[in-house]
């Protein structure tokens, strides 16, 4: 790692996004290590910093008073963030500023600022006030815990989003659902996978390769690192103040790629653990539940649409009698299958929340079912009962995993 000093500013280290075990030699005067290292990467933040750095140096202060430091890395911001930063370190002596001009994104600012960072826990948190910094004391307090990595989550209790548009939480989530997809094995292991508030043992990812494209250096983390125990801590992503996001359709792409070469680099470890740690009586039990299901719907449809009995349109008795058997296997599902999650969760607006997602699910899961049934029949098998056989087996797998992922989710330190 060569260091090329510039001013008073910190060196940008160059070569592979690598973090040493030990905290690098700084030319500083004060070079004992120390407790804990917090990046604050910035893209015009001019009006933030000050505050940010203020709040955070205020929290710490209490928590650890002298057993940290901050440290901005700007990509040499049009905004002149990385100078104001810098007018802040007389009357912060803890915070140190990094200006990068021939690299960037976000995910490598944060690996070059744990680059020379000294701490033995290294953390991120967005420049803009988004991430509260009161959960950093919780956060901190997961660590000395025992956990590897902790993680403020909005898919926690306590968690959310403030004031998100339909439209961005559908973004967010279907994010998710397709990385479970591509990457179960990472992003199967926390509830917020797009988190960039978070912490992580210097131990845990020292030596390892960093590759990150774009936005979510925590799938990096995770999949390259040597992560045990994961702690989260629920946190409510605010709206900005100050400032506006600088995230765009070339993110999502990114996103992608970046998924689909961690797949390919780190793919049959992540096929082992995933099939060791398969739950499978949960899916069994998940499976007999599907069947009662099948037994109500099937009852229903006779009752509501046989001429015998009401007599009612098929389509209508086929929607309540669907609708009635989703109920159905919610009911035995959370009191169940899912019982160990769901008695944490009791209050009834919980509940109504996980049978909200639920029937999305399984509703996305009928679709699933008939699409996977076509291709099937037209492509593989001329059989439409086998071809039906294969669907309903891709849809309940479906249903189980993101229900197990979205709508059951347990949500302690492992
Ligand atoms: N150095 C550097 N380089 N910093 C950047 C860059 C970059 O290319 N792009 C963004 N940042 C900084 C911003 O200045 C801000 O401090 C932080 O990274 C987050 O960027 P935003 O543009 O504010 O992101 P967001 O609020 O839309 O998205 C956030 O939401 C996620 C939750 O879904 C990101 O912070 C994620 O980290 C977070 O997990
Ligand atoms: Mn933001």
């Amino acid at each position: 790692m060569n260091i090329n000093t510039t001013n008073e500013l910190l060196a940008v280290p160059t070569g592979p996004l690598q973090v040493s075990d030990v905290p690098p030699n700084s030319v500083d005067t004060d070079d004992q290590d120390i407790y804990f290292s917090l990046i604050i990467p910035t893209y015009k933040e001019r009006d933030n910093i000050q505050n940010v750095v203020r709040i955070l140096s205020q929290t710490l202060d209490e928590f650890i008073p002298g057993d940290y430091e901050l440290i901005v890395v700007d990509d040499d911001s049009p905004d002149l963030t990385w100078e104001v930063a810098q007018s802040l370190t007389e009357e912060y002596p803890q915070l140190r500023v990094m200006r990068r001009q021939q690299e960037r994104g976000l995910s490598s600012a944060v690996v070059r600022g744990w680059q020379v960072a000294r701490g033995r826990i290294l953390g991120v948190i967005d420049g803009d006030l988004q991430h509260p910094p009161e959960v950093l004391t919780q956060l901190l307090t997961k660590m000395s815990e025992g956990a590897d990595l902790a993680l403020a989550s909005r898919h926690v209790d306590g968690g959310g989003v403030s004031s998100w548009s339909v439209v961005r939480r559908f973004l967010s989530r279907g994010a998710q659902v397709l990385g479970l997809v591509i990457l179960p094995g990472v992003l199967g292991r926390v509830s917020d996978p797009m988190s960039g508030y978070f912490m992580v043992r210097r131990s845990s990812i020292a030596g390892a390769t960093l590759n990150p494209v774009g936005y979510k250096i925590l799938l990096e983390v995770i999949g390259r690192g040597n992560v045990r125990n994961i702690g989260e801590v629920g946190y409510v992503f605010c709206e900005r103040q100050q400032g506006e996001s600088k995230v765009t359709w070339k993110q999502y792409i990114d996103y992608i790629h970046h998924l689909v070469r961690l797949r390919l680099s780190t793919g049959r470890v992540g096929r082992v653990k995933q099939r060791i740690n398969f739950p499978l009586d949960r899916f069994v039990r998940f499976g007999l539940v599907g069947l009662s299901g099948v037994f109500v719907d099937m009852v229903l449809l006779y009752l509501l649409s046989d001429p015998s009995t009401l007599g009612l349109p098929v389509t209508l008795s086929k929607l309540i009698a669907g609708e009635t058997a989703i109920f159905n296997n919610f009911l035995w599902n959370d009191a169940w299958t899912f019982a160990d999650v769901s008695t944490r969760q009791q209050e009834w607006h919980q509940r109504l929340k996980r049978f909200v997602k639920f029937n999305v699910i399984c509703l996305a899961g009928l679709l699933l079912n008939v699409v996977v049934l076509q291709l099937v029949l037209n492509f593989l098998i001329p059989n439409r009962y086998i071809a039906n056989l294969i669907a309903i087996a891709v849809a309940t797998i479906w249903n189980f995993w993101v229900n197990l992922k979205l709508s059951w989710r347990v949500t302690d330190v492992k």
